[in-house]
């Protein structure tokens, strides 16, 4: 997940071709292991899909499951030891090897489709019962594979299917930590010479890029509020192309809002809120993402900070988004913060 937005940079491509390029490199990411072992190896990830498929097992003698982006097997060989019968999708290079792991654990019960989902062919009148998928990203949206998931869901999920997970949020929290300004105040002397003039180079490079990193749950300054709410059975692609939410912060007496963090948190239908990536929760590797203001905003002797947030899909990069922030500080000029998630 992590090398994916690198090696988007070496895109060098027509304009009508971005997308097919885009989706080539993004794959390609996935056909690199130590992404999946980075993953099966977050245990709070792992544990929330095991507990979601142990809470249905004994519900899925007579399911069909299909488990859209499959990757090395871990849900499909979870899933084929309950259900009936497991489709697996994966249209990476690793299929090759997904097919050798689903055969040395569960013969028998595991197809694996080497395609796209989205170019996912099931046999006549053959529809899933459950639909389970491990799509998230970074700021949960970044990647944009939901989009793949839901044209499954869409040609192939059974009246009353089950999605898991069922539902997804997405929450903002105002911060206060010294991570931006210690990596802009290191440029001011480097091993006795001054390098400050690369100051406003660092300000520029870690402002506008999200940064995913773990925060301290002590840094929050306020309530954390919720951007976007997704119910998987209904959601829609075009749903994910904007949308946005309030802004109102309240600054207390001498803080600094120095950013926005961003976690998201997933329901597995009544196995309940299984997965949260929040700060006050033990780490996940989407750890969180941080969007750092340019400049701080001074909290004063306390005000109350308005505005708006949106979140939008980028124009150039398919699988990225566009996030600004538009701040009405009382008082003083209103400005605007915006981070490109790419
Ligand atoms: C986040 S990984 C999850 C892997 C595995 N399910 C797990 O939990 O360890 C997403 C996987 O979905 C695959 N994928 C992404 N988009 C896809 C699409 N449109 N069709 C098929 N596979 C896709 C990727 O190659 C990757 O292996």
């Amino acid at each position: 997940m992590a090398s994916f937005s690198k090696l988007l940079e070496q895109r060098t491509v027509p304009k009508d071709k971005e997308k097919d390029k885009d989706d080539q490199v993004y794959l390609d990411s996935y056909a690199d292991l130590g992404i999946h072992e980075e993953m099966l190896k977050d245990t709070m990830r792992v544990a929330a899909y095991k507990a979601a498929i142990d809470h249905y097992a004994s519900e899925w003698q007579d399911a069909m499951v299909v488990d859209v982006g499959a990757g090395t097997g871990l849900l499909s060989v979870l899933c084929a030891r309950s259900a009936r019968r497991v489709v697996a999708i994966e249209a990476s290079r690793l299929a090759h090897f997904l097919r050798q792991v689903v055969d040395t654990n569960v013969p028998g019960t595991v197809a694996v489709h080497e395609c796209l989902a989205e170019e996912l062919e099931l046999d006549d009148g053959e529809k899933a019962d459950v639909i389970i998928s491990e799509w998230m990203g970074y700021c949960l949206l970044f990647e944009n594979m939901l989009p793949s998931v839901l044209s499954v869901r869409d040609r192939y999920l059974k009246e009353g299917g089950q999605m898991l997970p069922s539902k997804c949020r997405l929450l903002m929290a105002p911060l206060q930590d010294s991570w931006r300004e210690e990596k802009i105040n290191f440029w001011r002397s480097v091993s006795g010479i001054d390098m400050s003039s690369l100051m406003p180079l660092a300000r520029a490079t870690f402002c506008s890029a999200p940064q995913h990193r773990i925060v301290d749950p002590k840094a929050l300054l306020g309530d954390a509020f919720e951007v976007l709410c997704m119910d998987m059975h209904t959601v829609q692609s075009a749903d994910l192309e904007r949308f946005e939410a309030d802004l109102r912060v309240t600054l207390p007496p001498g803080s600094r809002l120095d950013g926005i963090v961003t976690w998201f948190e997933c329901e597995f239908g009544d196995a309940g809120w299984q997965l949260s990536t929040s700060p006050s929760k033990p780490a996940t590797h989407w750890k969180q993402t941080v969007f750092y203001f340019r400049q701080a905003v001074e909290g004063g002797g306390g005000i109350l900070l308005t505005g708006k947030t949106v979140v939008e899909r980028h124009d150039e990069f398919s699988r990225g988004y566009r996030v600004t922030f538009d701040l009405k500080i009382p008082g003083r000029t209103s400005r605007m913060e915006a981070f490109e998630l790419r």
